[in-house]
């Protein structure tokens, strides 16, 4: 094993990845910023210098931080925000972990403003090896002109009746093309700044590491005219499955293999949003595209718009319960259940707000619970903040979610993998269609709106982890969220 060594500076940077100039935070004075890529087994040190202006934290999403849980980077959950000015150390291993996963800050809304970054583990004893000849990075998000705390203010009023905010655009791996026309007057904006592209060589092969850093929103992703077989979701390899387009929920990320086996020509990737739970006004959201040009195509020819959908009798989309793992392991027997039901409703002062089993978590940002845990005070903290302790090491605990909400809500674990059970339409898991013989694993997974998910961890990794909806309006102010507290260090 290596030891890496990360610099990143945080800092407020005017750009205009899509043509249109804003101030966004950013990494190294890029967006999104630099990749994290080390090998399974290696120890990762990342220097965070924080010139932002304000307290910021960074969280390696879906990074298991075995004895290290100080360094998961949720600030109130595991740590202080990093001041500014100051330089904070983060210095974990990552043991037997590989796969595709993303790092972003874990500070209020800040990753939507861009303090995101992907973070690659690469795995010796890949099983696919062989069977692509590059690796390529695509991340898709949506992309808000204005700053997110601005879009959350807007979002916490009873005016906004609890509907999220509607992105302006997406991108890919941080480029598009805006329409300045729609620009408010006095902006700066450019049209054409440009799309992203992936060049491709004839007959060879690319594993897509696909990862959805967006605020709110779910695509599908899609290459006209190329198949995609799905090998791996958040660092769990999958049986083979071939697709024509990947249903992808935020801060999910999966790797396809794609073929370089058409004629030699441009082709257009895009990343529709799925706009089933946003308002009317979705309608007017563009398709996200990006280029894919072959070597030895024409430079300047646009692409020809071809999808899927236009010209398939049947498109396959990737339906996430026929994903299986490849290595097949037994799935231990649970031993504790616990309910948790989502509720959206107005609180006392008319703005609506999630709740857990009708608790709304509010982070305590000077007093973070995994400190509160070694002074040995966790038992001090307010129920309506819902706290879930376990002091059994490796108590197996299945998770019921009902989601009374017309949203679906994709859920991450911090410092675990979980087994998805089952998903469905609903409030009433139905428990005999629980799958407890080959689930997959992951770290992100969605409840459908109203319905229901189960699925069961082990809490085998002693710290304090958040349980929570990825959704930004959520996430930063930790509405639904819930922690796990093992206190037998
Ligand atoms: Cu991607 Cu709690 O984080």
């Amino acid at each position: 094993p290596k030891t890496n060594v990360f610099d990143l500076t945080i800092k407020k940077v005017g750009l205009a990845p899509d043509g249109f100039s804003r101030i966004l935070s950013t990494i190294n004075g890029q967006y999104p910023g630099p990749t994290i890529e080390v090998n399974k087994g290696d120890r990762v040190i990342i220097n965070v210098h924080n010139e932002l202006g304000e307290p910021t934290a960074i969280h390696s999403h879906g990074i298991f931080q075995r004895g290290t849980p100080w360094f998961d980077g949720a600030i109130g959950q595991t740590q202080c925000g990093i001041p500014d000015n100051y330089i904070f150390t983060y210095d974990y291993t990552v043991s037997d972990q590989f796969g595709t996963y993303w790092y972003h800050s874990h500070a209020t809304t800040q990753y939507v403003d861009g303090i995101v970054g992907a973070l690659i583990i690469h795995d010796p004893d890949d099983p696919y090896i062989t069977e692509y000849d590059e690796e390529i990075i695509v991340m898709l998000t949506d992309y808000h002109h204005v700053e997110s705390q601005i879009l959350l203010e807007s979002f916490f009023t009873p005016a906004s009746e609890g509907e999220e905010v509607f992105p302006d655009n997406g991108l890919i791996n941080g480029k598009n093309n805006f329409n300045c026309s729609q620009a408010p007057p006095g902006s700066t904006c450019v049209d054409n700044a440009g799309l992203a592209k992936f060049v491709f060589i004839p007959k060879k092969s690319y594993r897509l590491r696909i990862i959805n850093t967006s605020a709110f929103s779910s695509f599908f992703f899609s290459i006209d005219k190329h198949e995609m077989e799905v090998i791996e979701v958040e660092g769990s390899y999958t049986k083979r499955n071939k697709i024509h387009r990947l249903p992808i929920n935020v801060a999910q990320r999966y790797s396809v293999i794609v073929t370089a086996n058409q004629p030699v020509d441009n082709y257009v990737m895009r990343s529709e949003f799925q706009k089933t739970c946003m308002p009317d006004e979705a309608s007017k959201l563009p398709v996200i595209t990006a280029i894919v040009h072959y070597d030895g195509a024409p430079e300047d020819s646009a692409p020809k718009d071809a999808p899927w959908k236009d010209f398939l009798e049947e498109c396959i989309d990737l339906d996430h319960k026929t994903l299986q793992p490849l290595y097949e392991e037994k799935v231990p027997e649970a031993t504790k259940e616990m309910e948790l039901v989502i509720a959206f409703h107005n609180d006392s002062l008319g703005i609506v707000k999630a709740f857990l089993n009708e608790s709304t978590y509010v982070p305590n940002i000077y007093s973070p619970s995994l400190l509160k845990a070694f002074a040995g005070q966790i038992y001090d903290l307010p129920p309506a903040r819902n706290a879930f302790i376990f002091d059994n090491f490796g108590e197996v605990v299945d998770i019921s979610f009902i989601n009374t909400d017309e949203g679906e809500h994709p859920f991450h674990i911090h410092g675990h993998q979980f087994w998805v059970l089952g998903t469905g339409n609903g409030t009433i898991v139905d428990k005999d269609a629980l799958n407890k013989v080959n689930p997959i694993k992951r770290d992100t997974s969605t409840i459908p709106a109203k319905g229901w998910m189960v699925f069961r961890f082990v809490a085998d990794n002693p710290g304090v982890f958040g349980i929570h909806c990825h959704m930004i309006c959520y996430r930063s102010i930790s509405l639904l969220s819930i922690f796990i507290f093992l206190i037998n260090f």
